[in-house]
């Protein structure tokens, strides 16, 4: 079959690979109609999320038809439409069972201690093969896929194996109370679906914060106030904004390959600013691409968590929902206790989350397809992960769906 294989930093390619199989009783083996391509997955081919086993499938965003399971699946049944969480959790342990899901005492082989098990990701994470296939082996299958309501669609689907919980938890960690100002740094993918969140939680306003112009409009079209940090600066707008105080939550939907500005009143730098950001950017990621066009580091590692803290009220919470590695130390913490603020910060407990996300698109006419922007063939993949890795027009969220399914929908 067709994946898309990881086999170095800024080297993946659509190959032919082995048909996956049950390799455990609880296992399900399911037939992909549909996968995505996230931030995430462009933190592993820059190198920012480093410990990537070459010869690992990519993807960990999917819908798709069960085709097989292992005796001790009791859920599903061969045929069954399922969305896939994105992290591995057994279901069944005590972390599972206070539905912390993403901190599974079982599902990652290095042990209970190693972090979030999720599908393509580090050595660190599993290492499991990924969804950016035609077909995938889906470990504890009870647990980690949820059928797919009649009345959703596979694109409304997609989007909650990852990126519509993530952001759902982001808001949620953010305590967000009617009339809340809100602030969500990002507006990929993940920073859309928080925006959306924080209005359904009954945010006051929200403000959105990029520089890409298309992400930028999209944002406002959900009717956030957006902020351009290239031409304004972030901290200054949300101090205006809101009386001086600063927003009562501030989401960090950027992580770790966040941009810092290069112009602008925000561009306050300097020549120690730049030689502290470089020196960042190598402990981070010690192998890594700082030049060029594709698949660069982002030259600010820590300024949206620095921007978080300085931008929120006293009193206030950020909460972290975009990816940072084990190798990112740096968070002003001083500043933080000064300010008596509530960090939370987390990989998404899907399991937990993507239930409430379908009743969400069961009960309301909230459609995160809407920032579906490309939907191209599996085999094509490559030429879409580099347009969405340089951000651009038109290249928000890419649904790759494999040959079969594509000339069904064509
Ligand atoms: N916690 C989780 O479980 C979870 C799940 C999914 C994704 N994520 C993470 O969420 C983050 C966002 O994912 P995505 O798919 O939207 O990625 P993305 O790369 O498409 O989006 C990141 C956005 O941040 C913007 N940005 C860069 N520097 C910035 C700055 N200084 N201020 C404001 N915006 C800035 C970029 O222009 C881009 O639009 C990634 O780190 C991803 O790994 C976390
Ligand atoms: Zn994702
Ligand atoms: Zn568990």
């Amino acid at each position: 079959m067709k994946a898309v294989v990881f086999y170095g930093i800024g080297n993946i390619q659509v190959d032919e690979v082995a048909e996956p199989v049950i390799e455990l009783p609880t296992d399900a083996v399911i037939k992909i109609t549909a996968s995505s391509i996230c931030g995430t997955d462009l933190h592993m081919v820059r190198g920012t999320m480093a410990g990537m086993k070459s010869g690992t499938i990519l993807g960990h965003e999917a819908v798709g038809v069960v085709e097989k399971i292992g005796q001790s699946v009791f859920n599903f049944k061969v045929g069954d439409r399922v969305v896939v969480c994105s992290t591995i959790a057994c279901g069944d342990c005590v972390y599972c069972k206070a539905e912390e899901y993403a901190s599974c005492d079982r599902a990652n082989p290095n042990g209970p201690d190693a972090g979030t098990a999720f599908f393509g990701g580090p050595e660190a994470t599993g290492a499991f093969n990924g969804l950016q296939a035609e077909r995938a082996r889906i470990p504890y299958a009870d647990s980690v896929l949820v059928a797919i309501p009649k009345n959703v669609t596979d694109n409304d689907a997609l989007l909650c194996s990852d990126i519509f919980p993530t952001g759902y938890m982001g808001a949620e960690m953010a305590n967000i109370k009617k009339g809340d100002f809100v602030a969500v740094f990002g507006c990929g993918p993940v920073g859309q679906m928080a925006i959306a969140a924080a209005k359904q939680m009954g945010a006051r306003e929200v403000f959105a914060i990029d520089t890409v112009p298309d992400r930028l409009a999209m944002a406002e079209k959900q009717g956030a106030i957006t902020i351009d940090f290239e031409k304004q600066d972030p901290i200054k707008v949300l101090k205006d904004l809101t009386n001086g105080f600063g927003p009562d939550a501030c989401i960090d939907a950027v992580g770790i390959d966040a941009e810092r500005p290069h112009g602008g009143p925000a561009d306050n730098n300097g020549l120690l600013g730049m030689i502290e950001n470089i020196i960042e950017q190598k402990l981070v990621a010690p192998v890594s691409v700082m030049t060029g066009e594709q698949w660069r580091q982002g030259d600010g590692p820590s300024l949206v968590l620095q921007w978080c803290v300085e931008a929120v009220r006293k009193s206030g919470v950020v909460s972290i929902i975009g990816v940072y590695p084990e190798t990112a130390k740096f968070f002003p913490i001083g500043a933080a206790m000064n300010k008596a603020l509530t960090i939370r910060a987390a990989n998404c407990s899907h399991r937990k989350y993507i239930p409430k996300c379908l009743k969400v698109l069961q009960d309301t006419s909230f459609k995160p397809s809407k920032i579906l922007t490309a939907f191209e063939g599996l085999g094509d993949a490559i030429s879409c992960y580099k347009h969405f890795d340089k951000r651009e027009e038109g290249w928000l969220k890419v649904e790759l769906i494999p040959a079969e399914d594509l000339s069904l929908k064509s």
